[in-house]
């Protein structure tokens, strides 16, 4: 396992191939490819390194070349062509279909080819950009053809990405078919948000800082809200999101991320296996609900037509390939506890939407109130409470919301904000967010992807949740397009006396 730097520049990744399997889909010109001229221009690109993609399509490596070119271009009008030109020329091609041995045969007879005009070695890294219901076979081929097997000096591993299964049992049976022929090191599962800076600098702001931890617990902390929200609607992808719905798509995965990261206990030491190790025992704390506290503590919801912005959005069920009669949720808003000593007691409120009023990512942990009114005509209650903000997206830093006096003769207090963002301190390079997480892959740095526990733990919590939905009994609740969500997760924390922090405020 290569070692985890925790400052200071890093070094290029060793030289490697990377196998794209879907290698015409929109994954690899939108984020692939990009991600890998970013890489380069950061120098952490070996110089000896090449990429095969393969895909049906008959193409030889120029057409192959010339489509990613264009692609790359379209999507990303502002990519560096130095580096665009330096990635292409060591870009090859296989044609074949996924479920076809000869494919594999192909990939394994071009792979020492590659690797000695671009130098890059026997190290492999597969990229599975390809439908999810076609993980197993790719992988099951891979092993047939000898392509995963490992030697002393050098290493194949194998990218795949969510959906890691659409329920608890269809998740663990694709844990299980992908540990029969590689090892968990081998398997490097992908969820993007780790690779967002701002997710991953939550184990920073927690753990390289004194201040915070004595006050990370139930002593201190009233209550955490956790929001993913986005501003547009199913767009183009009804055919899939009708089937899956807000719950599946977001929430043992990204949410759940952003839960885990806030919730853990300090790992034993900062690497793969005790950061997830401790994002898992997180998971197995959460308190699972029977049905009838799911139709108490789920809101489901569904968009209908409104305005985001200045901007008109149909109706999810007008949106193509949804069936005009769907109940699949676009909104879900939950309340979790987490039952340890860290936690016991506090709610942890989870939402996200699509269509809402704003597009914003961020967790809120809200403190307790000051034990006592100090001032006078200042009852505590009255008092805002304390907020620290982590700003996901697109916004992106800190927020301490606290109490000031108002400037004058009589004591009198207000609410006043203190804020670092990213953008102050650091100058941006452009960042797709898989920058990070192909270069970990390479370097063989497992913490920022998710292990076949922590991918069970997730579902496990989920499931009691799709099992009273299935049951019956979860009306849905409709929200106006634009809109804040639907009241009744307004009513989930009301339930509490809580509100939930507004879009809309500042
Ligand atoms: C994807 C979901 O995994 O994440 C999408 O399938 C969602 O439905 C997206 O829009 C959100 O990601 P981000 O990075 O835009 O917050």
């Amino acid at each position: 396992m290569a070692e985890t730097e925790t400052s200071g520049a890093s070094s290029p990744a060793p030289p490697c191939t990377l196998v794209i399997f879907g290698a015409t889909g929109d994954l690899t010109s939108r984020l692939l490819m990009p991600s890998l001229c970013h890489l380069h221009h950061s120098g952490l690109l070996p110089k000896d390194f090449a990429v095969i993609g393969v895909a049906r399509s008959d193409l030889s490596d120029d057409a192959f070349r010339q489509r990613l070119d264009e692609n790359v271009r379209k999507a990303s009008p502002k990519i560096d062509s130095d580096d665009l030109q330096w990635l292409l020329k060591r870009c090859h091609y296989v044609s074949g279909s996924f479920d076809d041995a000869k494919t594999y045969g192909a990939v394994a007879a071009r792979l020492p080819e590659v690797a000695s005009t671009d130098g890059s070695g026997d190290n492999v890294l597969f990229y599975l950009a390809t439908a999810a219901n076609e993980f197993t076979s790719v992988v099951q081929h891979l092993g047939k053809a000898g392509l995963v097997k490992e030697g002393e000096d050098y290493w194949r591993r194998v990218i795949v990405e969510k959906p890691f299964g659409r329920d608890l049992p269809s998740a663990q049976a694709l844990n299980r078919d992908l540990l029969q022929v590689l090892t968990e090191n081998q398997i490097f599962r992908i969820d993007h948000y780790l690779g967002k800076e701002t997710v991953q600098n939550i184990m920073v702001y927690r753990f390289a800082n004194g201040m915070l931890e004595p006050l990370w617990n139930r002593h201190h902390i009233d209550h955490i809200q956790i929001t993913a929200a986005e501003t547009l609607g199913v767009e183009r992808r009804g055919a899939f999101y009708d089937g899956t719905g807000a719950l599946r798509d977001m929430v043992p995965n990204h949410l759940f991320q952003l839960f885990t990261l806030v919730a853990m206990e300090p790992p034993v030491c900062f690497d793969a296996e005790g950061v997830r190790s401790e994002k898992s025992k997180v998971l197995q704390a959460v308190n699972f609900y029977d049905h009838k506290d799911v139709l108490k503590n789920v809101v489901r919801g569904q968009y209908r037509a409104g305005n985001v912005g200045d901007k008109h959005l149909d109706a999810y069920r007008a949106a193509p390939n949804v069936d005009p009669h769907s109940t699949t949720e676009t909104y879900v808003a939950l309340k979790l506890m987490v039952d340890n000593w860290r936690w016991a007691g506090v709610p942890f409120y989870l939402r996200t939407g699509k269509a809402l009023h704003r597009r914003r990512s961020e967790v809120v942990i809200r403190f307790k109130h000051a034990p006592f009114a100090l001032f006078r005509d200042t009852p505590v209650e009255r008092l805002p409470p304390n907020d620290m903000i982590l700003q996901i997206q697109p916004e992106e830093g800190v927020l301490l919301r606290f109490n000031a006096k108002v400037p004058g003769p009589a004591i009198h207090t207000t609410g006043v904000g203190m804020r670092f963002s990213y953008g102050d301190y650091f100058s941006s390079e452009p960042n797709i967010g898989y920058e990070t997480l192909l270069y970990e892959a390479m370097i063989g740095d497992a913490m920022l992807f998710q292990r076949a526990d922590n991918i069970e733990g997730a579902w496990r919590v989920v499931q009691p949740i799709l099992d009273a939905w299935k049951k019956g009994g979860a009306d849905l609740a409709y929200y106006e397009a634009g809109s804040e969500g639907p009241e009744e997760a307004d009513e989930l924390l009301a339930r509490d006396g809580r509100k939930w922090r507004r879009l809309a405020s500042p």
